[in-house]
């Protein structure tokens, strides 16, 4: 896993060439988690044993992380999707803006070095492309834990309080159930001393995978997956082996494309009931589920319109929102999709529109009034589920698709083409070099202000 400086401007010229009109059938094997595997890579930083991280996925999201990591001096030995991560000798420096910006999550890391180290210096990571994306409730449950922490050009400065060696345990309450926050404070405190307690954490399955590896490596924590977590700090916290789960969002979205195209199709492995909201949604909108061990069977048939509204976990994940609106956009009625968590999670009504669908949005709820067909255009993606979305809608239109936006779907989704022609669907990756994507992108003026504020969901 190597990540070339100009890979991105490389994926800007990528496109995915889609026929439309094909069903799918058949079984896709679905890759290990990102959000998991981005958050575990994080917590390896709080030992200085080996970890042997398996099921890692192979995305350019996992590649920035590991950048990231080898900066600050961490080896790391890489075998298909195998990774065995030894961060023995750090150098404890300022992680550079360049890989910071680009990968939110890697703000995750402060809390592993401040809780290791005693001190962190990162990046703010900004907003991105489907919102603000604010790190206040990181930096008052950093605080609550004993940190001084100052933002100076930037740059968020994290160190413990004169005269004490570790963070201390401490009561939190966060004010909304952030993934990240409540990641980033679980890493923190189990190295600090005492007891630590999170209430209105969130209960992402992520999170759940999170506290199993703390738990193998020596950590204290109780109730994850609950709204409030129990973390009893440790002194130190070893090696060990682990599996990252496997990706609901990747498993969700070939479901909604096989629903989109009346297909049937099995995804495995997955953990069933980390899709149990999505699985009812789908079968509300007349698709037929099977649910057999770690394997998950959809029968596409008879889309009927269907409303859903984004909530934290058990709730319909916000990941799955943009390609739930491609299968809504030719059910049979009206739908409505509220869109809870992020501010600007619609990028791609506006596309959809223009392949023909008939979607109006205000206040971050979308009304869909389904369409009997779509039509394939050539269109960018804005960020990585809307570039999902595209592709499903692509797949159900009429005529030929050209898919841009590559450079967000390869974050978060490994060899997607690859695994949906293996289910029969006509697609190919191609390379037009010919293509300067600012100059390409014109007449398309959301995809082409996208592409002039490219950063990370
Ligand atoms: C994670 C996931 C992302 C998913 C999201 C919500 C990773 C790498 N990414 O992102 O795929 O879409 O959860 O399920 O795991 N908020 C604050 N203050 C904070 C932090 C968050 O107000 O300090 C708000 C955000 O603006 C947002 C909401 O909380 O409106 C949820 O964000 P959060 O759960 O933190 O998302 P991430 O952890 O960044």
């Amino acid at each position: 896993m190597v990540c070339e400086g100009n890979k991105k401007s490389y994926l800007k010229s990528q496109n995915l060439k889609i026929i439309g009109r094909s069903s799918l059938r058949g079984e896709v094997k679905i890759s290990g988690a990102k959000n998991s595997a981005l958050v575990l890579l994080a917590a390896s930083l709080l030992t200085d044993e080996k970890i042997k991280l398996d099921n890692v996925p192979l995305l350019t999201d996992i590649e920035k992380m590991c950048n990231i990591l080898k900066n600050l001096g961490v080896k790391l030995q890489t075998k298909d999707h195998q990774l065995i991560i030894d961060s023995t000798n750090i150098s404890i420096k300022e992680l550079p803006y360049e890989l910071v910006n680009g990968l939110r999550a890697s703000f995750f890391c402060i809390g592993a070095l401040l809780t290791r180290f005693g001190e962190a210096s990162i990046p703010l990571p900004g907003g991105c492309n489907i919102g603000k994306r604010p790190i206040n409730e990181h930096i008052s449950g950093l605080k609550a834990l004993g940190a001084e922490i100052i933002i100076e050009k930037e740059i968020v400065k994290a160190k413990l309080a004169e005269n004490k060696n570790r963070l201390h345990g401490s009561n939190i309450r966060l004010n909304c159930p952030s993934v990240g926050a409540t990641e980033t404070l679980i890493m923190a405190a189990s190295l600090a001393q005492g007891r630590t307690v999170i209430e209105n954490a969130a209960r992402e399955p992520e999170i759940q995978d999170l506290c199993q590896m703390l738990n193998k490596m020596g950590a204290k924590i109780y109730d994850s997956g609950k709204e409030k977590i129990i973390i009893d700090g440790v002194q130190d916290l070893h090696g060990c082996s682990h599996k990252v789960i496997p990706d609901r969002i990747e498993a969700g979205t070939f479901l909604i494309a096989a629903a989109a195209t009346s297909s049937s199709i099995t995804v495995s492995p997955v953990i069933p009931n980390h899709l149990e909201a999505v699985l009812n949604k789908l079968e509300e909108s007349g698709s037929k589920i099977t649910t057999k061990g770690n394997s998950i069977s959809i029968r596409g048939n008879n889309i009927k319109a269907v409303n859903i509204e984004t909530a934290p976990f058990p709730g319909f994940p916000t990941d799955l929102q943009a390609p739930f609106m491609a299968l809504m956009t030719i059910a049979k009625g009206r739908s409505t999709i509220s869109e809870t968590i992020f501010e600007n999670r619609m990028n791609h009504v506006e596309l959809l529109n223009q392949m023909g669908s008939s979607i109006t949005v205000e206040n971050n709820v979308a009304r869909i009034n389904g369409v009997k067909k779509l039509k394939g255009m050539t269109l960018a993606g804005a960020d990585l589920r809307s570039s999902a979305a595209l592709i499903i809608a692509a797949l159900i239109s009429r005529r030929v698709s050209h898919i841009y936006g590559l450079e967000h779907l390869d974050r978060g989704y490994e060899n997607f083409e690859l695994k949906l022609s293996q289910l029969g669907a006509q697609i190919k990756r191609e390379t037009n070099r010919k293509i300067n994507s600012h100059s390409y992108y014109e007449g398309n003026k959301l995809a082409k202000d996208s592409l002039a504020k490219i950063k990370v969901a």
